[in-house]
């Protein structure tokens, strides 16, 4: 994760919580999402989840949401990827690396926004990023001759199952 969302992750915890998290908040927050197994190991995995509260570890799982993010966009814009003669194939895997960097783009917005407690615009912004990985797999729908890579297929899912507890984590957030 970038200095940047842990910038405005710690502007926006609230002084006491520094004392307050553990590992319960994260196994609490997990519970109301679609995807607890990979809620909570992805929270785990980042040491700042043990001191944040709920605001602060959606703003982690952003952080690793928006990191798939790019790390996809530059494994579709990927030397091995480009070598190929096709050049129709080679725009489908540009356009893809493209909609991979909106994702990203998409999901940074959101940090600002779960800062400032704009839960909506947060949910608009996140729901943005869950709409470029279907555009990718369309493009490929579009182009018959190449069947969607297992590869891309496998960091669809995991960058939508992201999104997807981050919205649920949201919309707690909202109601509460
Ligand atoms: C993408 O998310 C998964 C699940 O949390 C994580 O294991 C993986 O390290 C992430 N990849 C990147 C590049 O952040
Ligand atoms: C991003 O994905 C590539 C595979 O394309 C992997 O080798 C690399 O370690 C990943 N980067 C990060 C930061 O996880
Ligand atoms: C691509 O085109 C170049 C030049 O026409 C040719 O030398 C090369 O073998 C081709 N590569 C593939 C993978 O077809």
């Amino acid at each position: 994760m970038s200095s940047f969302f842990y910038i405005l992750f710690l502007l926006s915890l609230p002084l006491t919580s520094l004392t307050n998290g553990d590992d319960d908040l994260i196994q609490k927050t997990c519970k109301i999402t679609k995807y607890y197994d990979l809620c909570v190991s992805t929270l785990e995995s980042d040491p700042i989840s043990m001191v944040s509260d709920t605001k602060g570890l959606v703003i982690i799982l952003v952080g690793v949401a928006t990191a798939n993010a790019t790390n996809t966009s530059t494994f579709l814009s990927s030397e091995s990827l480009s070598t190929t003669n096709d050049t129709t194939l080679k725009e489908v895997f540009k356009e893809c690396s493209d909609k991979y960097a909106y994702a990203g783009d998409a999901l940074r917005a959101s940090v600002q926004d779960l800062a400032s407690e704009s839960y909506d615009y947060a949910s608009m912004h996140v729901m943005a990023a869950v709409d470029y990985p279907n555009a990718c797999h369309n493009t490929f729908i579009g182009y018959p001759k190449q069947i969607y890579p297992q590869e891309i297929a496998h960091r669809e899912d995991v960058l939508k199952h992201l999104c997807d507890l981050i919205l649920d984590i949201i919309r707690y957030l909202d109601n509460n």
